[in-house]
């Protein structure tokens, strides 16, 4: 695998394969693995990139102990097939025009008001940069690739968006950086998240009336509070554009963000109606 370090040496490399690019902010898990071994699986040619964001961290958030695994992530990375890795320097965030993106003020963009701004800024000057045919994005971050698409769509960018599954630890809790900061029992009982939001699933889908999914998400709350969980937000919205569902919703999103012992956690379900 390549090691590239600035755009210059990246514009400077003639690809003539279509490539994938699969974003990251390393401390890298089956979760990104398994978007690179998707991308090595189906284009020539992988370009992963390994960069902690400072535009999208929040002024109390954990920017500068954001886990950095740099030799162990470089190992996977080369394990699973991507091509090269772009990492750029700390200046590659700096003097950049900041996006307001759609779809941004609800959900996680309510308690981390510029963090969109910050992903969609960085990700638009990669895409720049990089050109790729495909970028790759999993489906835990389900605003983040919401939004994504729709700039891309928007602008006629010509980079087709593709969001893969989820990957879950045993528990059912979704792969994420942050986990390693919960112990092992923590992270066992952190499963309750995912089956708490699998039971409203299975609800609306034996009941798809809007009008009993307050009742749904309100027995849920009162079992999360029961459980330790202190709620950033659990809603059950359209997942096309994130407002509330209306009978002709063609895609429910059911979604979570809540902290246990002080780590923020977020996860979602999509039901197709
Ligand atoms: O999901 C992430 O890790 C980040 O938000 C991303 C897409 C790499 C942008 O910094």
């Amino acid at each position: 695998m390549r090691i590239i370090n600035s755009s210059e040496e990246l514009n400077s490399i003639r690809f003539s394969d279509k490539k994938a690019f699969v974003p990251t902010m390393g401390n890298l898990h089956e979760g990104h693995m398994s978007l690179v071994n998707f991308a090595s699986k189906n284009y020539p040619t992988v370009i992963t990139s390994i960069f902690i964001n400072p535009l999208q961290f929040g002024k109390n958030e954990d920017f500068s102990n954001y886990p950095r695994t740099l030799k162990k992530d470089i190992k996977l990375l080369e394990e699973f097939g991507s091509d090269y890795l772009f990492l750029p320097e700390k200046d590659f965030a700096e003097n950049l025009q900041l996006i307001k993106p759609k779809f941004a003020n609800v959900l996680c963009g309510r308690s981390r008001p510029n963090h969109f701004d910050g992903v969609l800024t960085i990700i638009n000057k990669f895409l720049s940069i990089i050109k790729p045919d495909v970028c790759l994005f999993g489906l835990k971050d389900y605003q983040q690739q919401l939004i994504i698409k729709d700039f891309v769509k928007r602008h006629k960018i010509n980079t087709e968006i593709l969001s893969l599954p989820t990957v879950r630890e045993a528990s059912g809790l979704a792969m994420s950086s942050r986990n390693n900061y919960l112990s092992d029992e923590a992270r066992l009982h952190c499963g309750k998240i995912y089956s708490t939001i699998k039971k409203i699933a299975d609800c609306i889908e034996s009941s798809s009336n809007t009008d009993n999914f307050d009742s749904f998400r309100e027995d849920a709350l009162k079992d999360l509070k029961k459980d330790n969980f202190v709620i950033d937000y659990l809603e059950i919205v359209d997942a096309n554009n994130l407002t509330k569902p209306l009978t002709n919703s063609k895609k429910i999103l059911i979604a979570i963000a809540v902290k246990y012992e002080s780590v923020r956690l977020i996860d979602n379900i999509e039901i197709f109606l």
